[in-house]
């Protein structure tokens, strides 16, 4: 599970050696308001030392400050703080997290003179420190022992000392909310598929019925019923068979229409007969980054008792090559009834997909739908690690992911849609083809999902380079990001909530 960090918030601390860190804004002339911890003498020579200016996550470390208890003191600096916005607070906690070392026992003094953060941006850096503290280790068994327990910063006892009123608790209750969701979808991303198969991924999801979210867990019996012969032949060439989680939360009145997300969970992309190269095929461990992202919202939304209703469906399926899998030239019917020559077994999300967001917009007639996948290879040949792309056929919603993504910093960047792309997955057999070629793939696999969600909204978020080996940031240096799950909260949170 997630990095052992216990973090607690509290008025006041007594400090008896430890780390302690303290922010320090450009702009102001003192530093916290803790001079017996942090002496203004003893801060004033090492910044002049170190040439520390307190710009903006910028670091100067003390060892044994003169006349203080600590055993050491880290002043980050805070830039300019009239300009700091919930995010720059969350990229300050995750730099905080960064300067644990070996320490066992932190403090850190969120007070600057003037500058105090209000309860959301004081939620988002104690989320800041938990995402950045995260590790995926569960399997360095052997060649964990023996190292110093207390080398591990996901281990660390913190105290962080501000102003805990009413508002702060709610807002970091709030918060613990959402680092749940982003870590628990880090975790499925990072498992291997030899561990994480489509029934034990679904078991994840079940568990969120603890939340009071209402699970429904489709097998290939079910989905045979129902005619999803799209996802059904991805599934055909694994020995692991298929599910379809249906995931439901309710926290506004019945009768409001739901908001929905559906993620890609190809639990393993070999490509199929269509097989990849051997080179990188392990990340395709990742495939399910849209899934994990899905479950990690929903955990996210009922964790936090979000007032919305919301449903989250996953397709839950592997790629393999096989006697009995899928071949290049078999047609399929989808559950819409559009038939889909299949060119290329690799082009396997989008099978998934069609049937996941058919059956969505058939059964609850959401008022949006919002997927989320690993889709091309493409995306990130457009957009690298930066943004995810999104495409949409509606401007407001386009917007409002947009504004989500920029204020999170999961960015989105928006890319077309139109009947020139859509003609090049036309199909000479069958009523479209699942690959249309090499150029604008990214544009052609939007395309081919677009005609499976009707005339409701719909926007399509290809986090293929932005959920899974993407660069490090202030808060995050696991292989599996988790992204997708802060941004659709936030967006959740701005545009569809009371
Ligand atoms: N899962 C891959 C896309 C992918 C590639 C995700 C790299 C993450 C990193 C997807 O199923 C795929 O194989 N897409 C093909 C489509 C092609 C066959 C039309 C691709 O992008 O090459
Ligand atoms: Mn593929
Ligand atoms: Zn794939």
């Amino acid at each position: 599970m997630a990095g052992e960090i216990e973090i607690k918030v509290k008025k006041s601390a007594d400090v008896k050696g430890g780390t302690v860190i303290v922010l320090k804004a450009k702009d102001a002339t003192a530093t916290a308001a803790t001079p017996d911890i942090a002496p203004a003498e003893v801060l004033e020579r090492a910044e002049k030392v170190a040439d520390f200016k307190a710009s903006r996550l910028s670091t100067c470390v003390i060892l044994a400050p003169h006349g203080s208890p600590a055993d050491k003191l880290i002043v980050l600096g805070m830039g300019e703080t009239a300009s700091l916005t919930e995010n720059d607070w969350l990229n300050a906690g995750g730099a905080t997290a960064a300067t644990f070392g070996k320490a066992a026992e932190v403090t850190v003094f969120v007070d600057m003179p003037d500058a105090a953060p209000d309860a959301a941006m004081l939620a988002q850096f104690v989320l800041g420190m938990r995402l950045r503290a995260y590790t995926f280790d569960r399997y360095k068994v052997a060649t964990k022992k023996g190292e110093d327990e207390s080398a591990d910063p996901s281990k660390v006892k913190v105290t962080v000392v501000a102003a805990a009123s009413a508002d702060a608790k709610k807002a970091l209750a709030a918060a613990d909310a959402v680092g749940d969701g982003v870590l628990l979808a880090r975790d499925l991303v990072n498992e291997p598929a030899n561990v994480l198969g489509p029934l034990e991924f679904a078991d994840h999801a079940v568990a969120l019925g603890k939340l009071g979210v209402t699970v429904e867990v489709l097998t290939e019996k079910d989905m045979k019923k129902l005619g999803m012969g799209a996802l059904l032949a991805v599934a055909q060439g694994s020995v692991r068979p298929p599910r379809l989680v249906v995931m439901q939360w309710q926290g506004a009145k019945s009768g409001d229409q739901p908001v929905a997300f559906i993620g890609k969970g190809v639990v393993f992309d070999s490509g199929g007969i269509s097989i990849k190269p051997a080179s990188g095929m392990d990340e395709m461990k990742g495939d399910m980054g849209g899934a994990a992202a899905v479950t990690g919202l929903m955990h996210a939304l009922a964790a936090r008792k979000a007032k919305v209703n919301a449903i989250g469906i996953i397709g839950l399926v592997e790629n393999m090559p096989d006697g009995n899998a899928y071949r290049p030239g078999d047609v399929v019917t989808s559950m819409s009834g559009q038939t889909i020559e299949v060119l290329n077994t690799d082009a396997e999300g989008r099978l998934v997909l069609s049937d996941a967001l058919h059956y969505c917009n058939d059964r609850f007639k959401p008022k949006l739908m919002i997927n989320l996948a690993t889709l091309t290879g493409a995306i990130g040949v457009a957009l690298g690690p930066h943004h995810a792309g999104l495409f949409c056929n509606d401007d407001s919603l386009a917007a409002a992911l947009t504004g989500a993504g920029l204020k999170t910093q999961e960015k989105l960047w928006r890319m077309p849609l139109g009947k020139d792309y859509d003609k090049m997955i036309d199909s000479k057999i069958a009523d479209m083809k699942n690959t249309g070629g090499r150029q604008a793939g990214a544009i052609t696999a939007a395309q081919f999902l677009k005609r499976f969600v009707g005339s409701t909204p719909w926007a399509h978020l290809d986090i293929a380079s932005t959920a899974m080996g993407a660069p490090s940031s202030e808060v995050n240096h696991s292989w599996g990001s988790g992204f997708g799950v802060r941004l659709l909260n936030a967006f959740v949170a701005d545009n569809h909530e009371g």
